[in-house]
């Protein structure tokens, strides 16, 4: 492509470092996609006669039909996709094909195509989120009513909703679509023809390929056009705190799962068995979904190493934003997947759940809120009270509703016998009716919110 300043070819090794082509090849159709508009461009603005132009737009549609189907080679000498398809264009239409690089660069070409890959995976991603929110939302309604122990710290705390629990993740996944939706609108324009850093003398015009990729403006400044990343960095960012979520969520599942808790049953489907211990039931799935929050951070400190301290505009670091960002973005695609098959698959076990509820003393709380209640008692010396209630159910080996009237009022003589309509865990739960509590009656309503709000994001997406 360059021949006329250079006499040899390059060494083997400088190949092997600086051909992209083994990965950037994904980025074939929008490689494509996005010389059409600038070729249809240069035709409308007469840089390219309307003959040259019909002959390499049939080109190209040969050269895609050709990779579509798998009969195109692929060349490392030729580096990467950007010249893979033009050498094969030029095979096809002739010396004219060269005419279809006028008023551009690679640099801006590649810029303009990880956008494209960037934003087509981010609508992906979203309408998958979307799918998993739908999928906790269903599961939230049908478990509004089933009580689990709620923790912090790991230790049993109050007791919750299985509902409500699943409605958290609801609220997360919310947060992270918001991400991905407010990176895709700053993605959202178009570098091409800001040419190699400088833009170009050629009368071109930015605004028509911009519109005809579907981008809202094409990019203002030249320099930043070739030389930004933060399209994908905050594509990543928004894909790591989503792992993230994913991961703690699978993380509760791989507890859940356990013989020790058994809260909840996977099926066959997302389970596996050893190959030595016939007993085991082993949750790989959620455990895989918990690793691979560690590839996507790493794919976005990756390229925030790679892009730091980078001097204006293109350099060749850059073209390592690649592969962290599919392989980072496509885990999140099978992460977002494996944890909606899950939540469909999932059976909570109520029983199991309830009997958990009710231990490690949780509804400590309720008995301190009722001594407020009803005997005014502060806060402070109600929690007091409660903490040596609770010492003597430990001491006697029983939970709080098993101790009797005349031993708590050892403790509080005030205490009468409408304390136990508070100590049991279902109670406890219909209880929390404060906004965004764990009551049930709470919890249908948030579920059934979120499902409608859901189901018109989803019908928006499908008729964008
Ligand atoms: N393969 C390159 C990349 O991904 C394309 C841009 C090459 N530009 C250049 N000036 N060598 O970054």
């Amino acid at each position: 492509m360059w021949g006329g300043r250079f006499e040899s070819a390059p060494a083997a090794i400088m190949e092997e470092i600086n051909a992209s082509i083994d990965f950037d090849k994904t980025l074939w159709r929008q490689d494509i996609r996005g010389s059409r508009a600038h070729l249809a461009m240069l035709a409308a603005r007469g840089i390219v006669t309307e003959a040259d132009a019909g002959a390499i737009m049939a080109g190209l549609g040969k050269v895609e039909a050709e990779i579509e189907r798998g009969d195109f080679t692929f060349t490392r000498a030729l580096e990467d996709i950007h010249m893979n398809v033009e050498s094969r264009l030029a095979e096809i239409v002739g010396p004219a094909a060269g005419r279809l690089h006028t008023a551009r660069s690679r640099n801006d070409q590649v810029a303009t195509d990880m956008r494209l890959w960037v934003r087509d995976t981010v609508d992906d991603l979203s309408a998958q989120i979307l799918d998993l929110q739908t999928a906790l939302a269903e599961k939230a309604l049908a478990f509004a009513g089933t009580v689990m122990p709620g923790f912090t710290h790991l230790q049993s705390a109050q007791p919750v909703t299985f509902g409500h629990h699943l409605l958290a993740y609801v609220e997360m996944l919310g947060r992270d679509r918001g991400r991905f939706a407010d990176a895709r609108k700053r993605m959202n324009e178009c570098p091409l023809g800001a040419a190699a850093l400088a833009g170009t003398s050629f009368p071109i015009d930015r605004f028509a390929t911009a519109a005809a990729l579907g981008f809202d403006r094409p990019t203002a400044n030249s320099l930043d056009s070739v030389s930004d990343r933060d399209f994908a960095l905050e594509s990543l960012a928004a894909a790591a705190i989503c792992a993230m979520h994913l991961s703690r969520f699978a993380e509760e599942i791989v507890i859940w799962t356990t013989p020790q808790f058994a809260f909840v049953k996977l099926s066959d489907a997302f389970t596996t068995g050893s190959s030595i211990m016939p007993q085991k039931r082993n949750p790989d799935a959620a455990e895989l979904v918990r690793a691979k929050a560690g590839r996507i951070i790493g794919a976005l400190t990756g390229l925030l190493v790679v892009m730091k301290g980078l001097p204006l505009a293109y350099a060749k670091d850059m073209q390592e934003d690649k592969e962290g960002t599919f392989d980072a973005l496509r885990s999140l695609s099978l992460c977002i997947a494996a944890t909606a098959g899950m939540v469909r698959d999932m059976r909570p076990d109520a029983k199991v759940m309830k009997k958990a509820a009710g231990a490690g003393y949780a509804t400590a709380t309720d008995l301190a809120d009722w001594l407020v209640r009803t005997l005014k008692m502060p806060f402070r010396e109600a929690h007091h009270v409660t903490g040596r209630i609770v010492g003597l159910a430990s001491d006697r080996n029983v939970g709080l509703e098993r101790l009797t009237l005349a031993e708590m009022q050892g403790v509080e003589p005030r205490i009468t016998d409408e304390i136990f309509a508070v100590l049991g865990v279902d109670k406890s739960v219909r209880s929390r009716t404060s906004y965004g509590g764990t009551a049930p009656a709470n919890v249908r309503a948030q579920a059934r919110r979120a499902l409608a709000a859901l189901k018109k994001a989803a019908a928006k997406t499908a008729s964008a």
